[in-house]
């Protein structure tokens, strides 16, 4: 343990849910071992870090500026760490770049955040670090809500995806770590489990400790499931080609399971997710929604879609907006194809003009705002429970429904933490307002 316990750290998080579990593992590091403290105040902090995301080009274009703007304002002798997927994918190119950089590390190697901070110019950026079995301490941004970690890296290839290039191959975390962690949680007041993953639904497919056999996502889901204290478990991402029959029934039939899948479908068009290898076809996807509808009642589906993909013709494009209609997702994340280095469809020759990609993000956004206004309209009178969050101007209070829609309703602190029915009065696109439910 340092000698100063008033250090001072500002941390940005940008990406996925996975980069803020990782986060919240950097920040117990330092308060544990090191004795930092976090500020929202990066003037006066000790130490800057960035946790940066790299799956589309963006933001990797604004972390340099980044890097400059916190020059300007930080204190004389405070650190600069790059942490994330792009500290992974840029490696030592970020120290050329930015001298000010004290150190990088990547999304592969969180578990080693002390030692980067204690050695001059520390890279470390390989992919093939196991931290599957690393115990980190304990901190949560939400005292209702806890990330939970069950595997690290991806299996798959996506043809677009830089994401294995930056985490690296899929090795499971063993179940006895996550049970040990669900349960600190829920002694900590966790109401509501969220296990993380980039293809959640793939569990079980490689551990690093060979004892561990025939454990699949399904009997996880049980085991959580069956630990006193958790109230709710929702998980993310899913892969829609291990949707099997088997994880489809488990989800429907544990009560504590939230009724919310996300099914991210990239594209509706067969030869556009042959070349995306995908894995599932779009008839595979349409039957696999269609039967989770059927199912589960009021059953709230999320996608991802990507547009403008190397070679999608207007038919293709035509396909992905047959797949919305037909299944008519409650959420939708929808994106212009961004080409990644490192990957496969980045070499591609049939690249989609920009102007053609932003048409049909627009033409599928609308599409979709429609959908979303009558999804909205048909949740009057329905009965939901909601878990509170979060308190909102004018004496509201916000939570997010069992099936994941946003609800608020008229309330103070004391429903903060509570899981309680509401009945929706009045639905909005973006928030289903509603009256508790005594
Ligand atoms: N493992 C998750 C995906 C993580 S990336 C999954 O398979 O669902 C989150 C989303 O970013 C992806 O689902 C995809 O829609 C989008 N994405 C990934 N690479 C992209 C790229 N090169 N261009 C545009 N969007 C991309
Ligand atoms: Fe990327 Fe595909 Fe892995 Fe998701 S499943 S992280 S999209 S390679
Ligand atoms: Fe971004 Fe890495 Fe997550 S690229 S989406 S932070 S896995």
């Amino acid at each position: 343990m340092s000698n100063n316990q008033n250090k001072k750290l500002y941390i940005e998080t940008i990406g996925c849910a996975m980069n803020v579990r990782d986060s919240e593992h950097i920040i117990a590091e330092l308060k544990d071992k090191e004795g930092y403290h976090l500020t929202d105040d990066a003037k006066t902090a000790d130490l800057i870090l960035i946790n940066t995301c790299s799956v589309r080009e963006k933001p990797v274009h604004k972390l340099f500026s980044e890097i400059g703007a916190f020059n300007k304002i930080k204190k004389e002798d405070a650190k600069i760490g790059i942490c994330g997927c792009t500290a992974s994918h840029l490696g030592e190119e970020i120290l050329k770049k930015a001298p000010s950089v004290s150190f990088v590390l990547g999304a592969r190697n969180v578990s080693k955040i002390t030692k980067a901070l204690h050695e001059d110019k520390f890279v470390d950026v390989g992919i093939d670090y196991d931290e599957s079995k690393y115990v980190f301490g304990e901190f949560r941004s939400s005292p209702y809500k806890a990330f939970v970690n069950i595997s690290i890296g991806c299996d798959k290839s996506c043809t677009y995806c830089i994401v294995p290039h930056t985490r690296g191959n899929e090795v499971s975390i063993p179940p006895y770590i996550i049970i040990n962690e669900v349960k600190r949680a829920v002694e900590n007041g966790a109401k509501e489990i969220f296990l993380l993953g980039q293809n959640v639904n793939n569990y079980g497919i490689r551990f690093s400790d060979k004892d561990i056999k025939n454990i699949d996502f399904s009997d996880l889901l049980e085991m959580v499931s069956e630990i006193d204290g958790v109230e709710r478990i929702r998980f993310t991402s899913p892969h829609p080609l291990h949707m099997d029959d088997k994880f489809l029934n488990v989800f429907a039939s544990n009560p504590k399971i939230c009724k919310s899948m996300h099914m991210p479908l990239q594209s509706g068009s067969n030869e556009i997710l042959k070349q995306m290898k995908r894995g599932y076809s779009k008839e595979w996807f349409i039957q696999r929604a269609l039967k989770l509808r059927e199912l589960v009642k009021d059953v709230h589906i999320s996608t991802d879609v990507i547009v403008a993909f190397p070679g999608e013709s207007e038919k293709d494009f035509e396909d992905t907006l047959d797949v919305v209609n037909k299944v008519r997702f409650e959420q939708m994340f929808s994106f212009k194809y961004s080409p990644r280095p490192f990957t496969k469809a980045a070499a591609f020759l049939n690249q989609i003009p920009g102007e053609v990609g932003s048409a049909r993000l627009k033409t599928l956004q609308d599409l979709h705002t429609n959908i979303i206004d009558e999804i909205s309209y048909l949740q009057k009178g329905k009965r939901y429970q909601v878990l509170f969050e979060e308190l909102k101007p004018d004496g509201m209070i916000a939570g997010r429904s069992d099936n994941n829609f946003m609800v608020q309703v008229a309330g103070s602190e004391q429903l903060l933490g509570k899981i309680a029915d509401v009945v929706i009065t009045n639905p909005k696109r973006m928030v289903l307002y509603g009256e508790l439910v005594e």
